[in-house]
Parts: C-alpha cells; sequence; structure tokens
C-alpha cells in the first residue's frame, strides 16, 4: 500500500524528485572527493612544506564544500517541496473521498480517525518522503562509493570496513528492530488519549453532572501514563542508540589509526592515505547508521498507508448513478413518494421501517406521528439518501431518487433534521447556505417566518452575529429556528421538518406553521412532530409505530379509525390536563 500510494502521488513531482537525484548525486561525489584532497595536502604538501600547494588544494577544498552545501540545500528544498506536495494532495483525495461518504462510513471509520488519518497519518508518510529526499541516493553513493576510494587508498586496511560495518548493522538493527513494535503501540496509545480526551470535552457537562470528574481524571491519567511509559521505553533505547553507535564509530577509528600506524612506521604507507581512510570510513558508516534509522520510518509510515489507502479505497455505500435522469423539462413539483419501503441499518438485523407505502403530495401538508424510536427520523433520511431504502422504492416526481443526481436531488429537497447544524460564520453566512444570492429581505423574511427574527435582530450584529462550529453559541430551539429559516431562503420544492417544532411553545409552533403555509403554498411539506396539536390540520397524517404506518388520514378520520392515533392524543390531552 506504501508503494502504491508513493507511486501514484509522487508521479506528478517527477520532476522534483529527478533535481532532488540529481543533487544528491553532486553532493554525494563532493563529499567524496574531499577526504582524497585531505590526503594529498598532507602527504604532498604538509610532507614536503609545500605552503603553496596547501593553499591552493585547500582552496580547492573549500569551493568543493561550498559545491556540496549548495547541492545538499538544493536536494532538501526540492525534497521538501515534494514531500509537501504529496501530503496536500493525499489530503486532497482523502477529503474528496470522505465527502462522497454516507452515514454508513463515517460510522464505519469514526470521525476522529478519519480526522487522524487525513492529518497524522499522511504526515508519517509525508516524513518518509522527506528523509528519503535526503538520504534516498546520499546513504548508497557515500557507503558504496566510501568503499571504492577507501580501497583504492589502501588495500590492506580494508578488512577493517569488512568488521566494522556489520558490527554497526547488528548493533543498529537490535536496537531498530526493538524500536518499531514500540512506535506501534505508542501510535494505539495516542489515539486512545485523543479518545478519551475526546470523549470528555463532548461530554464535559454531564460528567461535570454526574461528579465524574476524578474517575475522567482517571481514566485519562491512565492513558496518558501509557503513553508516557511508551515514550520512556523507546527514549531509553534512543538514548542507547547514540552511545551504540559513537563507540562502534570510535573503535573503528582507533583500530585504523592502530594498524595505520604499523603500516606507516614500515613505510607502506603515508599519513595523509590514513587520515583519508579513516574519513572514508566515517562516511561508510554515518550512512549506513541514517539508512538503518530510515528502516524505523518504513514500518511506521506503511501502517499509515493502509489506513490512508482504506479510506481513499472506500465506494460510498450512497453512490450516484452512472447515468442520472434529469428532471429539467418538467416543471418539479416535489411529490414524494415511498413504495413499499423497508430499511434495515447496516449490521442490524430487525428492519427499522417495513412495508412503508405513501403518497405526499405538492401543496399539501404531510404530517408523521409515532413515539420515539418508531423510525420516523429513519424515513426522512431516507429522502437525500443519506442512506438508501433496502427495499422499495423513494421517489421525487416518479423518479427513483437513486437515479437522480445527488446535486439535483438536494437541490429540490430543504431537510431540517432533528438535531440540526450550523456552520461557523455568521447567521447571513449560515442561511446563504442553500441560496447564496438571497437578498437581505428575503433573510429576513425566512427568519421571520421561523420565529427567529426577535431573537436575530436583538444578538450583537443581527445577521452578521457570527455562529460557532456546530452554533453552539445559541440556544438548541434557535439553533432549530436558523435552520429552519436556512431552509425556507433555499424555496425547494419538497421541504422535510423532522421534530423541527417540537422545542417551540405551543403559541410559537402555531404562528409558525401558518406563516409556513402561506410561504410554501405550491410545495410538498413533510412534518415530523410529537405534538398532535402541530399538526391537527394537515392534509394526511401517517402514524408510524415500530416502522410501520399503522393508520393514516385527517386527524377527524384518525380520531374515529385509530386505536393508536387515539393513544397519543389522550396522553397528551392527560399530559396537559395535569399541568
Ligand atoms: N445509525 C443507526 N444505526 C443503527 N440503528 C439506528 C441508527 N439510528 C437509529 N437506529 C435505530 O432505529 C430505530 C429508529 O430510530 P429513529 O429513526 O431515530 O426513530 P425516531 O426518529 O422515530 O425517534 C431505533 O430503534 C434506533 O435504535
Ligand atoms: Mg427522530
Amino acid at each position: 500500500m506504501l508503494w502504491k500510494l508513493l507511486v501514484e502521488y509522487l508521479r506528478p513531482q517527477r520532476r522534483l524528485l529527478l533535481a532532488v537525484v540529481v543533487f544528491q548525486l553532486a553532493a554525494s561525489i563532493a563529499s567524496l572527493y574531499l577526504p582524497t584532497l585531505n590526503a594529498d595536502i598532507i602527504d604532498q604538501g604538509v610532507a614536503r612544506g609545500d605552503t603553496d600547494y596547501i593553499m591552493r588544494t585547500g582552496g580547492v577544498m573549500l569551493m568543493i564544500t561550498l559545491l556540496q552545501i549548495a547541492c545538499t540545500i538544493a536536494a532538501v528544498y526540492f525534497g521538501a517541496k515534494a514531500a509537501m506536495a504529496l501530503g496536500r494532495d493525499v489530503r486532497g483525495a482523502i477529503f474528496t473521498r470522505v465527502a462522497e461518504f454516507s452515514e454508513q462510513e463515517v460510522t464505519r471509520f469514526g470521525a476522529p480517525s478519519l480526522i487522524t488519518r487525513s492529518t497524522n497519518d499522511v504526515q508519517q508518510v509525508q516524513q518518509l518522503v522527506l528523509m528519503s529526499a535526503t538520504l534516498m541516493v546520499t546513504a548508497p553513493m557515500l557507503s558504496i562509493g566510501g568503499v571504492i576510494m577507501a580501497v583504492r587508498q589502501d588495500v590492506q586496511l580494508s578488512w577493517l570496513i569488512a568488521v566494522s560495518v556489520p558490527v554497526l548493522l547488528i548493533a543498529v538493527g537490535l536496537i531498530v528492530t526493538r524500536m518499531v513494535p514500540l512506535f506501534r503501540l505508542m501510535q494505539t496509545r495516542i489515539d486512545t488519549v485523543n479518545r478519551v480526551l475526546r470523549e470528555q470535552l463532548t461530554g464535559i457537562r454531564v460528567v461535570r453532572a454526574f461528579v465524574r470528574e476524578d474517575i475522567e481524571t482517571a481514566r485519562f491519567g491512565r492513558a496518558n501514563e501509557d503513553v508516557t511509559d511508551t515514550a520512556l521505553r523507546a527514549g531509553r533505547l534512543m538514548a542507547l542508540a547514540f552511545p551504540t553507535v559513537m563507540l562502534v564509530l570510535n573503535v573503528s577509528s582507533v583500530a585504523v589509526i592502530w594498524f595505520g600506524a604499523f603500516r606507516i612506521e614500515d613505510g607502506s604507507m603515508q599519513v595523509g592515505t590514513m587520515i583519508a581512510f579513516l574519513s572514508y570510513l566515517m562516511q561508510i558508516l554515518m550512512s549506513v547508521m541514517m539508512a538503518t534509522f530510515m528502516a524505523i520510518m518504513i514500518p511506521r509510515a506503511a501502517v499509515s498507508a493502509d489506513r490512508i489507502g482504506a479510506v481513499l479505497g472506500t465506494e460510498s455505500s450512497v453512490r450516484p448513478p452512472d447515468h442520472p435522469v434529469s428532471l429539467s423539462g418538467r416543471a418539479a413539483r416535489g411529490e414524494l413518494e415511498m413504495r413499499d419501503v423497508g430499511f434495515a441499518y447496516p449490521g442490524a438485523e430487525a428492519p427499522v421501517l417495513s412495508d412503508v407505502d405513501f403518497t405526499a403530495r405538492a401543496g399539501q401538508t404531510t404530517a408523521i406521528i409515532g413515539s420515539t424510536g418508531s423510525g420516523k427520523t429513519t424515513l426522512v433520511n431516507l429522502m437525500p439518501r443519506l442512506f438508501d431504502a433496502t427495499s422499495g422504492s423513494v421517489r421525487i416526481d416518479g423518479v427513483d431518487v437513486r437515479e437522480l443526481h445527488p446535486d439535483l436531488l438536494w437541490g429540490h429537497i430543504g431537510l431540517v433534521p432533528q438535531k440540526p447544524y450550523l456552520f461557523s460564520g455568521t447567521v447571513r453566512s449560515n442561511l446563504l447556505y442553500g441560496k447564496p444570492d438571497a437578498t437581505e429581505d428575503e433573510l429576513w423574511r425566512a427568519l421571520s417566518i421561523a420565529q427567529a427574527e426577535d431573537f436575530v435582530r436583538e444578538m450583537e450584529g443581527g445577521l452578521d452575529a457570527p455562529i460557532s462550529q456546530g452554533g453552539t453559541n445559541v440556544s438548541g430551539g434557535q439553533r432549530q429556528r436558523i435552520a429552519i429559516a436556512r431552509a425556507l431562503v433555499k424555496r425547494p420544492e419538497l421541504y422535510i421538518f423532522d421534530d423541527s417544532f417540537s422545542s417551540l411553545d405551543t403559541a410559537t409552533d402555531a404562528r409558525l406553521r401558518q406563516a409556513l403555509r402561506q410561504h410554501t403554498a405550491g410545495a410538498t411539506l413533510v412534518i415530523i412532530a410529537q405534538r398532535v396539536s402541530s399538526i391537527v390540520d394537515a392534509d394526511q397524517i401517517l402514524v408510524l409505530d415500530d416502522g410501520r404506518i399503522v393508520a393514516h388520514g385527517t386527524h377527524e378520520e384518525l380520531l374515529e379509525t385509530s386505536p393508536t392515533y387515539n393513544e397519543i392524543v389522550n396522553s397528551q390531552l392527560a399530559a396537559e390536563e395535569a399541568v
């Protein structure tokens, strides 16, 4: 998966990567050349007292060093560009994919995980690319080139390379293999900390109200402790790594000097050659070490790539049709039909809806009443395809919703969900969601119908009063009324209000419905309600019980025919009398 992801998303960055390779190549060649020049200075310059030669060669060394620095900087610069571009593109791809997801897929991954995947996991892959951009060519070049150059300097001492490189590999390898599982453990433990913290933030009032603070604090403490523990263990290994590497490096240099000294003594080797050999050995060992450390990142990035791939590879279960039917040419009326609709939540055994069959006509109000859990919200969610019906069909103006283009479908529907969501911005920006070019007048009219005019006028800034993410800075009832206004501004053919009036007092509810009727003349209204008083004047009332329509008709008809309806009416009357 990691490989696939890299190939796919680095392809557009080919040029940058080519630049990285070229500059790294140049930088490595420069690094490899420097110790040889240094040897020349010692053997030909210092040994013979040739100051002129020292100055000249020293100047060349300086130039090459500058060149090497420039090339390294350029390689890292282009590498960083490529890595960031990859991050940007992968995040973009995840966003596009997630935007298509239906409720079902979001539930499967979980919102926090989707966020982690598009941030942290992308970052892991990005970091690997960045690291490779600095080491990909340099490490093999320096180790292989280093061996060649070292052997050219002195064949007799080469056995030192053959010993020290494997020793270093084994030492670093042992440490690294122990670190990888710790890093993995760390990812999952960080996830746990995030989850506990998130849960606590979302439920902070509940936590306070139930005096669970101590318990929650302890829970967080444990998760936090776990992360610290793992990080410490990884840190201890890290701390062990550097002295180990230094030990191997220093012992190797001592060995080079020790054995070199014998050869210098018997005249078969010059001091400069030995110094050069030493430098090459250090270069080789350093690149081997870097390469090994880079190896830590690969499994980490691979885990992340898998998590990203899982998102990118998931098709939304609510798929847009291949050949969408267009409604153009016919006037959309917004007539909604459900034909023998059945629905079961994925993984659930019992269906939540069965044999739901009705028509909500244009220009009429269709009300749905039923106890909590009878499936009203589920029924409503089938209309804009938040879920697809498991059996039967949902049609708008005679066309199955699955055959319509989603944009077109949503364009016809104004849905006010049971728990409406406001976007961060202002009252105005929220109202403009459905109709970006709505005039000031239209906005106020919608607010006035939704019985939201008064409180919006009182808010500081009026239409431009700030709304925080999710609409948490206004009350639940106010949020609901702004959401109603938002649907009204849009002026769709089909309005759906899921329990939108239950938070209003009876008088406001009545005013709202009366204003609504005038504003929406000709449109199809589907109103879900708990209160009988909200729906007495509906053209048709459907009584939903345990996912089935057990009765339908007008208020008067139902009073005569439906025992379930009478039960609801009586229980509400009893409640009102009790007040
Ligand atoms: N996302 C979901 N996954 C599984 N079951 C669900 C989900 N949402 C609702 N349900 C179940 O479907 C039934 C109907 O719920 P819902 O449509 O919200 O009822 P209502 O809006 O009438 O109160 C309930 O029994 C509920 O437990
Ligand atoms: Mg509901």
